[in-house]
């Protein structure tokens, strides 16, 4: 038996961390193992990239691209808190981001299909059951990053989140018949949210 793979994926706050602790606290309260998890991750590349995020390194796009691959690698492969290897052990992985991320981040400023090429091993070992896109308009998400926080990362202004939300819903449409991916309303209360995401993934389990 193997768990399942969960991904939430949207713009810079619509929603996911919230929704991906209210989904993993509901699969451990009906008793099974869930782990959750993000992207990018905890790893040496992941903290790089976050270095770049906030604007503390100057990276190109390009090499953004690369390093959000070559993090997903690890993520998945690392011997002890690898994604496959959670997967393997029957454990229910929820993942706050994945390839469509890249997809739709990158694609707004190097070509699509690289990125695609460049993700290539991610989506040969570990496809997610099924991707939850978290749709949400920008001026909504923006509002509540600013609420919380004084320091935006590189992607969050108005413009590049508007380019972003097309480039998702484009990428959408373009994998309809090859990954499992279902929009959910995310200008909802958490409460809905969080009940329109369970119908969504309850058969899986
Ligand atoms: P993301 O991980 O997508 O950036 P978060 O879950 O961190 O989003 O949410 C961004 C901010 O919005 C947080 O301060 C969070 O408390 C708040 N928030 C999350 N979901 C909702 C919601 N449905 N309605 C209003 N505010 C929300
Ligand atoms: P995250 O920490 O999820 O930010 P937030 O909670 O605000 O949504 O992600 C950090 C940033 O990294 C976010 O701006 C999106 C960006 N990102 C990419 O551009 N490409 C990727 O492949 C991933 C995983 C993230």
């Amino acid at each position: 038996m193997s768990g399942r793979f969960i991904v939430l994926e949207g713009i810079d706050g619509s929603g996911k961390s919230t929704q991906a602790e209210i989904l993993a606290a509901l699969l451990k309260k009906q008793g099974a193992n869930a782990y959750l998890t993000r992207e990018p991750s905890d790893g040496v590349i992941g903290k790089l990239l976050r270095r770049a995020l906030s604007g503390e390194l100057q990276m190109s796009e390009q090499v953004m691209a690369a390093l959000f691959a070559a993090d997903r690698l690890e993520h998945l492969t690392n011997a002890q808190t690898g994604v496959l290897r959670y997967l393997k052990n029957d454990t229910q992985v929820i993942c706050d981001r994945y390839y469509l991320s890249t997809y739709a981040y990158q694609s707004v400023a190097v070509d699509l299909d690289w990125t695609m090429a460049l993700n290539k091993q991610a989506a040969l070992m570990a496809k997610p059951d099924v991707h939850i896109f978290l749709d949400i308009a920008v001026d909504t998400a923006l509002a509540r990053i600013a609420r919380n926080r004084e320091h935006m990362d590189i992607y969050e202004t108005k413009e590049r989140l508007e380019e972003t939300r097309t480039r998702y819903l484009e990428v959408i449409e373009k994998l309809k018949d090859t990954e499992n991916i279902v929009i959910i309303n995310a200008e909802q209360s958490p409460e809905e949210i969080a009940r329109d995401i369970w119908e969504s993934v309850k058969y899986l389990f």
